[in-house]
């Protein structure tokens, strides 16, 4: 039987005991809502964010790829709004001295009676709402002074919008076009938490598709199927994915629709991916505040300022919405395994090689020649510690798709085991056979056992 649903406890369970996340700092006592990535967090990260370069990029034509500084000139975000309006109201309680977002307060807990929330009791002593900005300022240069101040990017759009000008001249494109870059992001968030959904530092992948004013609704609706399909290609339940279009009160400043991709995460349904129709916003105001013009001239003459459709996202909601859909608990032979079942495209390792047996030096030699062989191409684990069970456990933990056992037969018969994460399905092929095997594996289809 399939999990339906988990925990996130789980999912931060399981992550810290197989090295995927650990929290910040640890050692110093932790450092609120920021988190390291281990080996097998590392591959994975790596992995989604190759398939989303694929897919943005690799498989297109019309896409170029752009990685701009984390620290801009500050006058680009007076320019994008962020230093006027990037703001959550916030009050202080002068009892508790806690911070709460005002416009959240139903979701927070009183600081001295948590089962009430702020301002519920008559101790509650609230400030009036004061708005605070999220950006995370630094100082460029030795001196702390006014001119050198600086923030660290709450998002990488901006770094495409003023490198406009330089990919319309030097790749020579023409709308609709789009830039894509990944990188760091980082907001100050006050309410933070639910392990890596809301965390104050992550990485964005983000791509501005510049387009004639009057194709902007139709590229709006083709950018939402889009970034829907890659969920579903790459293994997301239909059932826990939806488009929720944001009514008019919702909507950024710079917004004229905007469509949230959610996933049901164990929190409820909340957004996964955005994809916004910015209009031309963000040209116009960088060509007010910078001077320089931000627009197509056509090869007749005809010029005009193209209007941005934006799908963005970050690895992290990414990440967690898929362990969730992936993480799995099934009893095999009155033994309970949990098993994380990553599409074999996005699992952080490919293959096990797993010799039956550690001191068996001809099983061994075998094993490591296959590991070697494999490993030029795929991300491949050799694994002999401990008994085979185990080992099956520890990779199915992982979500390894698929591991390869080499025994005494493969001695005689130069063939070996493969066991298949899902079905547990075993058959024998040939040694030499496997790299071939294994290519035609990644190219099959992949549907998830958990139904849809
Ligand atoms: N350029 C538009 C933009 O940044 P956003 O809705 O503020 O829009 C885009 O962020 C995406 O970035 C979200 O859909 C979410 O996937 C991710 N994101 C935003 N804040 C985040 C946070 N604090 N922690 C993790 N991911 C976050």
């Amino acid at each position: 039987m399939a999990v339906d649903t988990v925990s996130m406890d789980k999912i931060v369970s399981l992550c810290r005991r197989r090295g995927f996340v650990f929290p910040s700092s640890e050692i110093y006592g932790g450092l609120g809502s920021t988190y390291d990535y281990g080996h097998y967090g590392v591959l994975l990260k790596n992995n989604i964010k190759a398939r989303w370069f694929e897919a943005m990029i690799l498989e297109r034509d019309d896409i170029v790829a752009l990685d701009s500084a984390v620290i801009l000139h500050p006058r680009v975000w007076e320019a994008s709004g962020h230093v006027e309006g990037f703001t959550d109201p916030l009050v202080d309680c002068r009892t508790c001295k806690l911070r709460f977002r005002a416009d959240k307060l139903e979701d927070s807990q009183c600081g001295r009676k948590p089962s009430k929330h702020p301002g519920e009791t008559p101790e509650c002593d609230l400030t009036e709402p004061r708005q605070f900005n999220l950006m995370f300022e630094t100082t460029v240069g030795p001196v702390q002074e006014e001119g050198a101040k600086a923030y660290l990017r709450p998002e990488t759009a901006q770094g495409i919008f003023i490198n406009f000008k330089n990919v319309l001249q030097i790749a020579r494109r023409r709308p609709p076009f789009g830039i894509a870059q990944i990188g760091k992001s980082f907001r100050n968030e006050i309410t933070p938490g639910n392990f890596l959904f809301r965390v104050r530092e992550f990485e964005q992948m983000e791509m501005e598709y510049f387009v004639p004013p009057a194709e902007s609704e139709r590229w709006y609706r083709y950018w939402i199927d889009e970034r829907l399909n890659w969920y579903l290609r790459y293994g997301l339940r239909r059932s826990r994915l939806r488009v929720r279009e944001h009514g008019p009160e919702e909507r950024s400043h710079y917004s004229q629709g905007t469509s949230d991709i959610e996933y049901l995460y164990p929190i409820g349904w909340s957004e996964l991916e955005g994809v916004a129709n910015r209009g031309d916003f963000d040209l116009t105001r960088h060509t007010e505040f910078s001077t320089t013009k931000l627009e197509y001239v056509g090869p007749d003459g005809e010029r005009y300022v193209p209007h941005v459709i934006e799908p963005a996202v970050s690895l992290e909601r990414i990440i967690v919405a898929m362990l969730v859909d992936a993480y799995d608990e099934e009893v095999v032979g009155e033994r309970e395994r949990t098993v994380l079942r990553f599409h074999p495209e996005v699992a952080p390792v490919t293959a096990a090689i797993l010799p039956l047996i550690a001191k068996d030096e001809g099983l061994v030699s075998k094993a490591r020649s296959l590991y070697e062989e494999l490993r030029k191409r795929q991300s491949v684990e050799y694994d002999d510690n401990g008994a085979i069970g185990r080992r099956y456990r520890r990779q199915d933990e992982i979500g390894t798709p698929w591991a390869f056992t080499i025994d005494e037969q493969t001695l005689s018969d130069d063939t070996v085991t493969v066991r298949d994460r899902d079905s547990l399905a075993q058959e024998r092929l040939p040694i030499g056979g496997v790299r071939r095997w294994l290519d035609d594996a990644l190219e099959r289809d992949w549907k998830t056992p958990k139904g849809d």
